[in-house]
């Protein structure tokens, strides 16, 4: 029973729906389960749990957020509460250090009882690189054996990825952190391709080739940091970065719609056509209602697509693999795998 003091639902008919390749269907917004180093798992827990009940119908989950048990308990009461499991889709995502043949499947069973389901809807590769990072790292740390990108080590993870597919504990593997050269070789070996690839996505970081390539190839872009993660944790920060929702564009689309910036960033992805996954503690409803009401107008839209500045902000420099590195190394930016 929903507490009556709460608003009511948001009508699930609103929210545009991502349909795959295999015919199923994505709704297409998110909650972020990621708590930036700073979020406990159990308020998180509380998050999901609310909400579930205000409308969210899609969770972005991982192992490496170290929140899945906690997770779990809450899917379990919003299953009692009678929201059925078909009506959710749950992501989670395979962690760097469990790339090996042996760990992939142990691993994706550990994620589905830690979140005490019998399937997830998808199962993301969270990083093309094998390299493990400690919890809470600083910008600094580098794991002792790092190894680059290698496509047959890759394709081996993979294969251990479809046969999870075969096995039907997970309806659709993805990728997340992909380039479009290294997209062109999984696309050419898979047996099963990739439903989606999870990819930094705000005004400030459109990535507006690899959105189209993604779409062109029948995939589906859900877009990570939608509001430019204002409390990321430190490691992801530098004196470059820029923030898209102090952007005047933005902050005066905002005062028009008398909404807040954020609103703004979490529209545009919602009509631009991908799917953003907000984490929210405490504007959750705000952004839900953003995606269902009162859009954005075509000149909007164009004037935000015109303030791409393409700024990454999560670089990823700890999982760089030899001395001497930028963190632009990692993103194959000449178009071309980074050589080992
Ligand atoms: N695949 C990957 O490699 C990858 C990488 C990074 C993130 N992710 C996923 O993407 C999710 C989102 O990314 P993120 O959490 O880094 O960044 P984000 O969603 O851009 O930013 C989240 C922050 O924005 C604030 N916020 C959200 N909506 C707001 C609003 N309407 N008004 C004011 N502030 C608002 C939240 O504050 P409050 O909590 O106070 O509301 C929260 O601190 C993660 O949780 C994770 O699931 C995936």
């Amino acid at each position: 029973m929903l507490n009556p003091a709460q608003p009511a639902p948001i009508d699930q008919a609103a929210i545009p729906q991502r349909r795959l390749y295999t015919g199923a269907t994505m709704p297409g917004l998110g909650l972020g389960t990621f708590g930036s180093d700073h979020v406990s798992a159990a308020e998180i827990a509380e998050v999901v749990k609310d909400a579930a009940a205000a409308g969210y119908r899609h969770f972005d989950c991982a192992s490496v957020y170290a929140n899945e048990a906690q997770i779990g308990v809450a899917f379990e009461e919003i299953f009692q509460r009678g929201i059925k499991r078909d009506d959710l889709w749950i992501t989670s995502k395979l962690w760097n250090d469990k790339h090996g043949e042996d760990d992939v499947i142990a691993s994706c069973r550990k994620s589905l009882a830690d979140l005490r389901l019998d399937h997830l809807d998808l199962y993301l590769v969270h990083w093309p690189f094998p390299n493990f990072h400690p919890p809470g790292c600083d910008v600094s740390s580098r794991s002792p054996d790092a190894k680059p990108y290698i496509h047959e080590n890759f394709m081996r993870t993979w294969r251990k990825m479809e046969a999870l597919v075969d096995m039907g504990v997970v309806r659709h593997i993805g990728v997340s952190n992909m380039t479009i050269p290294k997209l062109k070789l999984l696309l050419r070996d898979a047996r099963i391709k990739p439903a989606v690839n999870e990819m930094e996505l705000h005004p400030h970081f459109q990535q507006p080739e690899l959105f189209r390539f993604v779409l062109d190839n029948g995939m589906q872009p859900i877009g990570y940091c939608p509001v430019g993660s204002p409390h990321r944790p430190e490691r992801d920060r530098t004196s470059e970065d820029t923030s898209p929702t102090e952007d005047g564009v933005i902050v005066s689309i905002a005062e028009r719609h008398g909404i807040h910036p954020a609103v703004v960033c979490i529209k545009w992805a919602a009509q631009r056509g991908q799917t953003p996954i907000p984490f929210s503690v405490h504007h959750y409803r705000t952004n839900h209602e953003g995606v269902v009401s009162d859009p954005l107008t075509d000149e909007e839209m164009r004037a935000i697509a015109a303030i791409d500045r393409n700024c990454r902000l999560i670089k990823g420099q700890v999982f760089l693999w030899k001395e001497g590195q930028t963190w632009e190394d990692l993103w194959d930016v000449n178009g071309e795998i980074t050589p080992p």
